[in-house]
C-alpha cells in the first residue's frame, strides 16, 4: 500500500534530518526538512509547492498535503529536480507548463489524487517531460479513456502504476506509445477484457493484473514477460499459445484465487520456476482421456473471435500431457484445489521441484515410489487431504536427500511406510497431527518386517527437531520412544488421557516448545526443562499453576481453559519478569484475588492475549472482566469492606428517602402540586 511505503521511508531517514531554521527562512519552510538534496515536506498542511527551498534540490516529497493544482510556475525554482512525489493530496490537475523548467524529472508520484477531474490538461504537462521514467497514477479514479489520454506519447516511460483506478478494458490503444515499458501495475481495477493490449510493449517484464474481473487469459504469448500476476480474478482458463517455438522468459506465474478447472495450459518452452495456483478448482482428468465409456464427451474447447486479427483457438481437454513445460518449476502451490491424483509422470517432469504445497485437496493415496519425487524436494505439504495410504520403499526415501519439512496432518492415515522417518536423511520437521497413528513400542518396531506399520517408529531419526502429534488418539507414549532424539518442538495436545511423563522427561535438555494442551496431565515436573521457551498446558483442569514452571525461563505460556482461581502474588511476580506472551482466558478467576492481573499489567512487557476476555467471578458469582473490576468492592483480609458499608447504608438511605417523600406529600401538598405543574406541564391558556 502506498501510505506504508512512504511512512517507512520517512521513518528510515529520520535520524539524518536537518531541521531547517524556520525563523531565518520562508515561513512555509518550517514544514520541510532537508537532507542533502532531498526536501521532505510530507504531512504539512501545504496548499502549494513551497518556493523558498534551495534551488539545488533533486528530490521533493510533498505527500499528504492539500495541494489542488500544480501551476505553471510551481516548479520553476527547482531545475535540477529528478524526483517529485505528491501522493495523497487533492490534485485535480497539473497545468500544461508545470514542467517547463524540470528537464531532469525522472520520477513522478501522483498516487491518490483526483486527476480524473483535470486529466486533459495534466496529459499536456506529462508530455513535456522527456526524461520521465517512473509514473505512479494509482488511485485517481481514472477510466479507460482518461488513462489512454494521460499516457499518450510517454515514449520513455519504464515503470507505470495504474492500480486502484476504474479501467475496464485494455486494447491496442491503451499503451500504444509506451515502447520502453518494463513494469506495469494494473491491480485493483475492474478489468474484464484484454485485447491485443501489449503488442507495442516488447520490453514489458512484470505485469500485475491482480484483483480484477478477468474471466480468461487465452492466447497468452508474451514471451518476454518474466512475472505475471493474475491472482484474484475470475479466470476459468489460462491458455498459452502452443504453436510458438520461442522460449518464454516467464519465471513467476500467479493464478491463485481464481476459478480454474484445469491445470493451466503453459507455454511449450519456458523457464517457469514459481507457479502459484492456490484456491482454484483444479483437478486432473487423465482418466477421461481416451476413455471408451465417454465417447460422446467434448474433447476440445474452441475460443472464437478472440482478437480481430487472430485465428480461433482450440484447447484439447482431458489430455494431461498438455501442461506445457514445467521442467524448471521449483515452487508449485496447489493449496485449496480438488486434486485427487497426479497424472502419471507429472511429478517427474519437475526435476528441480523444491516446495510442493498440496494442502486442502482430495488426495486419497500417495505412492512415493511411483511418483518419484526429485531429490531437490525440500518441503512437502499434503495436510488436510483424504490420505489413508502412503507407499514408499527404502530406496525412494533415501533419495529424498533434501526433504526437510513433511506435513501429513489432517488425513486418515492409520499406516505409514515402516522406517519412514529414519530413512529420510534430512528430515527436521514432521506433522502427523489429527491422524490415527500411534508411536511404536520398540519391540513392535523391531519385529515388523512389513512394508507399512501402524505406528510411528522414531528411532534413528537423528536430525528430527520438530514433531507434531496433536489429536492422534495417543494413549501412552513408550518410555524410550524419543530416546536419542534432540527434539526442540514436541506437540502432543488434544490427546486426552495421554500418559507420557517419562518419555518427555528424556527430552528435557533440548525441548523449546512443548504442547500438552487438553491431555489431562497432572503433576508434571518442568524444572529440568531448562531450554523450554513455550509451553501449552491449556484445557487440563489445573487448579494451581505448577510450581516447577517458576524455575524455567518461559517466554510463552498457554493456560487457557483450566480451573485457576488465582495466581498467587509470589508466582505472578516471578512470571512477570520472564513471560512475553500469556494466554489466560477460560479460567474461573476470583475477582477478589486478582492482584496478579495488575502485576502483569504494570510489567508492560507481557502480552496478555485476549486481555479483555479474561473474566472473574465476584462474591455473588457474577462474572466480570478482570480489567474493569473494582477490587475495593471485595471483602478485605481484615474483615472490613466498603461493600458491607454500602450494604448497611442502602436501607437507611432508602427509609430516609421514603420518610422525606411522605412528609412532603402530607404537609406541603400545594408546594408539590406547584412544582409538578412547573416541571411537567406546559402552561395552557384558558
Ligand atoms: C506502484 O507500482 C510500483 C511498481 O510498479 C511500486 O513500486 C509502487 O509502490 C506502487 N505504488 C502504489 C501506490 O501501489
Ligand atoms: C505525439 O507525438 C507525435 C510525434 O511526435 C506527434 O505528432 C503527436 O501530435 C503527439 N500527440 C500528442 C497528443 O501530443
Ligand atoms: C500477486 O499480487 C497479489 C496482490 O497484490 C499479491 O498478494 C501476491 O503476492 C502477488 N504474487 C506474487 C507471486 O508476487
Ligand atoms: C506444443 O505442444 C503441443 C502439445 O504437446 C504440440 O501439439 C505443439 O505442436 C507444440 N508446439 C511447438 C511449437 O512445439
Ligand atoms: C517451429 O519449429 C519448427 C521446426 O523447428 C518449424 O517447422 C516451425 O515452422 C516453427 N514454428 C514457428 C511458429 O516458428
Ligand atoms: C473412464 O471413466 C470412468 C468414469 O469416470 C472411470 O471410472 C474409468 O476408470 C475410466 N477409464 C479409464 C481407462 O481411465
Ligand atoms: C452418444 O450419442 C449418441 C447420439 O447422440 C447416442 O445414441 C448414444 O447413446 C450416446 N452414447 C453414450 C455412451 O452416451
Ligand atoms: C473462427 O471460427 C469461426 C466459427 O467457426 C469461423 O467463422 C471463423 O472463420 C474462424 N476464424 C478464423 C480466423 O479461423
Ligand atoms: C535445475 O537447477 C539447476 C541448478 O539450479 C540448473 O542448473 C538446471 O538448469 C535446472 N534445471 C531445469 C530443467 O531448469
Ligand atoms: C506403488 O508404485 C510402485 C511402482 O510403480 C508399484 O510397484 C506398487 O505396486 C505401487 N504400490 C501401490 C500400493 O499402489
Ligand atoms: C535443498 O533445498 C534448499 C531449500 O529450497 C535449496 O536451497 C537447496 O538447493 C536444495 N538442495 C538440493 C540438493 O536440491
Ligand atoms: C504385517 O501386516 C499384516 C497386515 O497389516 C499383519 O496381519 C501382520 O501381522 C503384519 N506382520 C508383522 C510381522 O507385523
Amino acid at each position: 500500500m502506498p501510505l506504508h511505503g512512504f511512512t517507512s521511508i520517512l521513518l528510515c531517514s529520520l535520524p539524518v534530518w536537518i531541521i531547517l531554521n524556520p525563523v531565518s527562512s520562508h515561513p512555509q519552510l518550517s514544514q520541510c526538512q532537508l537532507i542533502q538534496t532531498t526536501a521532505l515536506c510530507n504531512n504539512g498542511k501545504l496548499s502549494s509547492v513551497p518556493s523558498g527551498l534551495p534551488d539545488y534540490i533533486e528530490e521533493l516529497q510533498l505527500n499528504y498535503n492539500h495541494i489542488q493544482t500544480l501551476q505553471d510556475d510551481s516548479l520553476l525554482f527547482y531545475p535540477l529536480l529528478h524526483s517529485l512525489s505528491l501522493a495523497c493530496n487533492s490534485l485535480d490537475k497539473l497545468e500544461s507548463n508545470t514542467f517547463q523548467a524540470s528537464r531532469a524529472l525522472q520520477r513522478l508520484n501522483l498516487a491518490n489524487n483526483n486527476l480524473h477531474a483535470g486529466y486533459q490538461e495534466t496529459s499536456h504537462a506529462l508530455r513535456t517531460m522527456p526524461a520521465l521514467r517512473t509514473l505512479d497514477l494509482s488511485e485517481n479514479m481514472l477510466n479507460d479513456e482518461m488513462a489512454a489520454t494521460l499516457l499518450t506519447n510517454l515514449t520513455f516511460l519504464e515503470y507505470l502504476n495504474l492500480s486502484g483506478n476504474l479501467l475496464q478494458r485494455l486494447d491496442e490503444t491503451s499503451f500504444r506509445d509506451l515502447h520502453q515499458l518494463k513494469e506495469l501495475n494494473m491491480q485493483r481495477n475492474i478489468l474484464f477484457e484484454i485485447d491485443g493490449a501489449f503488442e507495442s510493449n516488447p520490453k514489458l517484464q512484470r505485469l500485475n493484473l491482480a484483483f480484477n474481473n478477468l474471466p480468461c487469459l487465452t492466447d497468452f504469448h508474451m514471451t518476454q514477460l518474466v512475472v505475471l500476476n493474475a491472482s484474484h480474478n475470475v479466470l476459468e482458463w489460462f491458455i498459452s499459445r502452443q504453436d510458438l517455438n520461442d522460449t518464454f522468459l516467464l519465471e513467476t506465474l500467479d493464478l491463485s484465487e481464481n476459478k480454474l478447472l484445469f491445470f493451466p495450459f503453459l507455454p511449450n518452452h519456458s523457464h517457469l520456476r514459481n507457479l502459484y495456483l492456490s484456491h482454484n478448482s483444479i483437478r486432473f482428468y487423465e482418466h477421461l482421456a481416451n476413455n471408451d465409456t465417454l465417447t460422446n464427451w467434448t474433447t476440445t474447447v474452441e475460443f472464437y473471435n478472440l482478437r480481430k486479427y487472430q485465428r480461433n483457438m482450440t484447447a484439447r481437454l482431458w489430455d494431461d500431457g498438455l501442461h506445457g513445460d514445467i521442467s524448471s518449476v521449483e515452487i508449485l502451490d496447489l493449496k485449496g484445489n480438488q486434486v485427487v491424483y497426479f497424472p502419471e509422470g507429472f511429478i517427474q517432469k519437475m526435476p528441480n521441484l523444491s516446495r510442493l504445497q498440496m494442502c486442502t485437496n482430495c488426495l486419497e493415496t500417495l505412492n512415493m515410489t511411483s511418483e518419484q519425487f526429485p531429490g531437490s524436494l525440500y518441503e512437502l505439504d499434503i495436510s488436510n487431504n483424504r490420505l489413508s495410504q502412503i507407499v514408499a520403499d527404502e530406496r525412494t526415501l533415501t533419495a529424498l536427500g533434501n526433504l526437510t519439512y513433511f506435513n501429513l496432518s489432517l488425513n486418515n492415515l492409520e499406516q505409514l511406510p515402516s522406517g519412514l522417518f529414519s530413512t529420510l536423511p534430512s528430515l527436521r520437521s514432521v506433522d502427523l497431527s489429527y491422524n490415527n497413528i500411534d508411536i511404536c513400542l520398540s519391540e513392535e518396531a523391531e519385529i515388523s518386517g512389513n512394508a507399512t506399520s501402524a505406528c510411528v517408529d522414531l528411532r534413528n531419526a537423528g536430525l528430527l527437531r520438530q514433531l507434531y502429534l496433536k489429536g492422534c488418539n495417543l494413549q501412552r507414549i513408550p518410555q524410550s520412544a524419543f530416546a536419542g532424539l534432540l527434539l526442540t518442538h514436541l506437540e502432543l495436545s488434544d490427546n486426552t488421557g495421554l500418559i507420557a511423563h517419562q518419555s518427555i522427561q528424556g527430552l528435557s535438555r533440548t525441548l523449546q516448545h512443548l504442547g500438552l494442551g487438553n491431555t489431562h496431565i497432572r503433576e508434571f515436573d518442568f524444572s529440568h526443562f531448562q531450554s523450554l521457551k513455550s509451553l501449552n498446558i491449556s484445557g487440563n483442569s489445573l487448579a494451581h499453576l505448577p510450581q516447577s514452571l517458576l524455575n524455567i525461563d518461559l517466554k510463552v505460556l498457554d493456560l487457557r481453559d483450566n480451573r485457576l482461581s488465582t495466581i498467587p502474588s509470589a508466582q505472578a511476580n516471578i512470571l512477570a519478569t520472564k513471560l512475553h506472551t500469556l494466554f489466560l482466558t477460560g479460567n474461573p478467576f476470583n475477582c477478589c484475588q486478582a492482584e496478579w492481573f495488575r502485576t502483569f499489567e504494570t510489567t508492560g512487557t507481557i502480552n496478555m492475549v485476549g486481555r479483555s476476555d479474561v473474566k472473574c467471578e465476584d462474591l455473588f458469582q457474577t462474572t466480570h472482566r478482570v480489567e474493569h473490576f473494582q477490587s475495593h468492592v471485595c471483602l478485605e483480609e481484615s474483615g472490613e469492606s466498603v461493600f458491607w458499608y454500602i450494604l448497611l447504608f442502602i436501607p437507611i438511605f432508602l427509609s430516609f428517602l421514603g420518610i422525606s417523600v411522605l412528609t412532603l406529600i402530607t404537609f406541603k401538598p400545594k408546594l408539590l402540586q406547584k412544582s409538578i405543574k412547573k416541571k411537567c406541564l406546559k402552561p395552557t391558556s384558558y
